[in-house]
């Protein structure tokens, strides 16, 4: 089960200088996808077979219905999504320059889902809770602790990716939440800012204390893992196709998250999530290289010689 939001991503490519006021810039091409950190890793996490259910609202507008399309053409079960009349379904204006990008975000009704959208009486049913961008979801960050402590008690296991905090506050108890984590992910900036430290060593080592599996996404440099008092470091694949990153930590999620259920050691899960990762970055925007499980693996094997 994914609780997240749900918005739009407008994908500028190619585009022709920076942006200026009073002024007029051409992109040369544009694609419209499934945005959100949330919605991308339950999206690719079906495709990767992972039987996945989203839990969040929309607008009731075309996005909220192009995004209901997008998730059920994916496989994920989108029974727990409300449509609401009173708000817009937000959109992420996404200005991409090479590896770098700059994004405008609305965040029209991701703001609103609340604890009380969670389906509890059946999440006993599911194995596993994951949620993303919690500065984006205030409706839902107040609950945080509340909500990781309830889904534990239901037996299920946990991951977080907490995401860029656009205020910069870092409003976050780790010490508290992530013992009620069993996959903490967050990128290298997010570690070194949510831990206010100069580096990823004493970064981890804030978090060590409180947290159960740790893995950082460390982009091009691939990622690197804390487990059972062990650091693992794991290089990234190289991409002879590079378009852009988008999404790609949420694609290395729904790696991961995939191995991690079956089981799998933590290197294991590291090694799968930098494979999906990079897989990612081969296609516009988060979901472009996963329209299926077999084009994953037919891709994967063109790309980076790995068999599945
Ligand atoms: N340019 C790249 N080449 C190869 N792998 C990449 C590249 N960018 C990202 N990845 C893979 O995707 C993962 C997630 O990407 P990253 O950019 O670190 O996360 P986020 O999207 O959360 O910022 C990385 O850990 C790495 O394995
Ligand atoms: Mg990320």
């Amino acid at each position: 089960m994914v609780v997240g939001e749900l918005n739009v991503d407008i994908i500028l490519n190619g585009i022709q200088g920076f942006p200026e006021l009073e002024k007029e810039k051409i992109a040369e091409s544009m694609t419209i996808s499934l945005g959100s950190s949330s919605a991308i890793m339950a999206a690719n996490s079906s495709v990767l077979g992972t039987a996945t259910s989203f839990c969040g609202i929309t607008g009731d507008d075309s996005f909220g219905k192009f995004l209901i399309d997008e998730l059920r053409s994916k496989g994920v079960d989108t029974q727990y999504i409300s449509k609401w009349k009173d708000h817009k379904t937000g959109a992420t204006i996404v200005m991409n320059y090479g590896i770098e990008r700059a994004n405008i975000s609305y965040c029209g009704t991701m703001e609103f889902l609340t604890m009380e959208a969670i389906p509890w009486k059946e999440l006993g049913s599911f194995d596993h809770l994951h949620i993303s961008s919690i500065f984006l979801q205030k409706g839902l960050r107040k609950d945080i602790g509340t909500i990781l402590k309830r889904a534990k008690d239901k037996g299920l296991t946990t991951s977080l990716d907490i995401q860029w905090d656009p205020e910069e506050k870092w409003d976050f108890n780790y010490r508290e939440c992530l013992p009620l984590v069993d996959v903490f992910l967050p990128n290298k900036k997010e570690l070194l800012a949510l831990t206010q430290s100069p580096d990823i060593e004493t970064g981890l080592d804030q978090l060590k204390a409180h947290g159960n599996w740790i893995a950082i996404k460390l982009g091009e440099e691939g990622s690197m893992g804390y487990a059972d008092g062990k650091t693992i470091r794991c290089p990234a694949y190289k991409n002879p196709e590079y378009v852009d990153s988008i999404g790609a930590g949420d694609s290395f999620n729904a790696a991961f998250i995939k191995k991690f259920l079956s089981g799998a050691e933590p290197r294991e899960c590291l090694e799968y999530g930098n494979l999906m990762g990079a897989l990612n970055t081969s296609s516009v925007g988060g979901t472009g290289a996963f329209e299926s499980l077999e084009g994953v693996r037919q891709k994967v094997k063109s790309l980076f010689n790995f068999k599945t």
